[in-house]
């Protein structure tokens, strides 16, 4: 029997309440409360289908037959689901709108030539969708287009074509007639997930769900749908730049510790196999306020630009502008200057990029970012052959960080001939061939030898 009752929901986090809040307890975010009627079956199957007569089993005598994978065609998309995509998963793959979702998933849709795929867009016409598959390389004409956003049909739809794989496209356009509230809010979102997980587990067809993120990083309302799901996808970047970022936040078939990159281009996605290279722009003239970073995000080493404006404040208040850093940690790099270097914080505009527009989650990343804003503060350029790879701490200290052979090896085969590193490091072979190790323990230190002054 179905029971109905109205229920106030967090829209950020799924929390309900029976009186609205302005203020959600549960993830403290403001004005996120809407009213939503919940219907309370109680004869809806649980998440994973349990049979009633079920008996607790010894781990050897379940059968563990290897996973059958789906070889995506995209190299990189392989490696960050770890090797394919799991039959009967189900995949949130999420982003700010604009960012390239619709093309990724459209693009892995037509790779898979051999296979029967049902493409469900409730946000584009299925003409919109051919328009844009016109676009994309690989050519597939079989694949099968459904416009259609009530969940009843499409499991109906699904079950009359039997697809090798299903691509929602957007989970908060769906909606099931079984719940009152509008599509796009946390039950509706909920409920239609957790349909299509049990229609994913029951037939074993895998499902990629595509989910908009809101501003604050979270999938919109469905914070709820990330511990429903198998696999996490997120697609970042700065939808100003080409370069885009595709990472696991949780796999329950591999590592998270992936990443991809990718290019936007006329013709849709395509891979970005040495981004080192891309990264770096490679000019005749050394230029004050840049310093090379030997990062390593996901399993990979590269070497990233950063880049620094440092300039008088024209007004009280000085500028502190960031793409692709964290501004909080930028201030705090400036107040370590400040103390250690006579960098004047307030008296200084300071505007900081990243190549690409990427975000860069490595602290590794300190050392370079310090060095740009330094070298523009004396407007003396940091020769091109230099790279850095450390973290700074809140004293000025420069600290030790993982992997850092494998960062050292990247920036040698990048042509860099010197990359400075913490001398905490331990049991690091300063004596590479061919790249000078130098180590430093203050950021004093740093400016010495950059600039030669104290
Ligand atoms: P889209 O996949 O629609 O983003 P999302 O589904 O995440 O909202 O793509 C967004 C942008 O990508 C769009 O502004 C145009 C651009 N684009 C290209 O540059 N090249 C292409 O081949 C395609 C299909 C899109
Ligand atoms: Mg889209």
């Amino acid at each position: 029997m179905a029971k109905t009752r109205s229920m106030y929901v967090c829209q950020n986090c799924g929390a309900e309440s029976v009186k609205w809040l302005g203020r959600c307890p549960a993830c403290g975010e403001w004005n996120t409360y809407v009213e939503e009627r919940i219907s309370k079956d109680t004869s809806r199957p649980g998440l994973v289908d349990v049979s009633r007569n079920a008996i607790p089993k010894a781990l050897k005598e379940i059968e563990s037959n290897n996973e059958r994978r789906l070889d995506t065609g995209i190299s990189e998309v392989n490696r960050i689901l770890g090797g394919g995509i799991v039959t009967g998963s189900l995949i949130l793959l999420g982003g700010e709108p604009g960012i390239g979702k619709s093309t990724l998933a459209l693009q892995l849709a037509l790779g898979l030539k051999h296979l029967k795929i049902l493409y469900i867009s409730g946000e584009e016409s299925a003409r919109q969708v051919k328009l844009r598959a016109d676009r994309i390389n690989p050519d597939n004409q079989e694949c099968l287009i459904l416009n259609e956003t009530l969940l009843e049909n499409i499991l109906t739809q699904a079950e009359n074509v039997s697809p090798d794989l299903i691509v929602i496209d957007s989970i908060q356009t769906l909606y099931t007639d079984t719940i009152e509230s509008s599509p796009g809010s946390v039950s509706q979102v909920r409920e239609t997930t957790a349909a299509l997980l049990r229609y994913s587990k029951t037939t074993g067809t895998p499902v990629i769900l595509i989910g908009h993120i809101t501003k604050d990083g979270s999938i919109a309302g469905p914070k709820v749908l990330e511990h429903i799901v198998d696999v996490v996808l997120q697609f970042e970047g700065d939808s100003n730049f080409i370069y885009r970022i595709l990472r696991s936040a949780k796999n329950r078939f591999g590592s998270t510790s992936e990443l991809g990159i990718f290019e936007m281009q006329s013709r849709g996605l395509v891979e970005v196999t040495n981004p080192s290279e891309i990264l770096l722009s490679h000019r005749d003239e050394a230029l004050s306020g840049i310093a090379i970073a030997a990062a390593i995000d996901g399993a990979r080493p590269f070497l990233i630009e950063t880049q620094a404006l440092v300039s008088s404040a024209a007004y009280g208040t000085p500028q502190r502008s960031t793409t692709g850093f964290d501004t909080r940690r930028l201030n705090m790099l400036l107040a370590v200057l400040e103390k250690r270097a006579g960098f004047k914080l307030a008296t200084k505009d300071v505007f900081l990029n990243i190549a690409g527009g990427l975000k860069v989650n490595d602290p590794a990343i300190d050392l370079a970012i310090i060095a740009s804003i330094l070298s523009s503060t004396f407007d003396s350029a940091i020769p091109g052959n230099s790279c850095f790879a450390a973290e700074v701490g809140l004293s000025g200290e420069i600290r030790p960080i993982s992997r850092l052979e494998q960062r050292i090896s990247e920036a040698k085969k990048l042509g860099m001939q010197r990359i400075f590193v913490s001398k905490y490091n331990k049991g690091l072979d300063t004596k590479v061939e061919g790249i000078s190790v130098v180590q430093i323990t203050k950021v004093e230190e740093l400016v010495r030898h950059l600039f030669g002054r104290n």
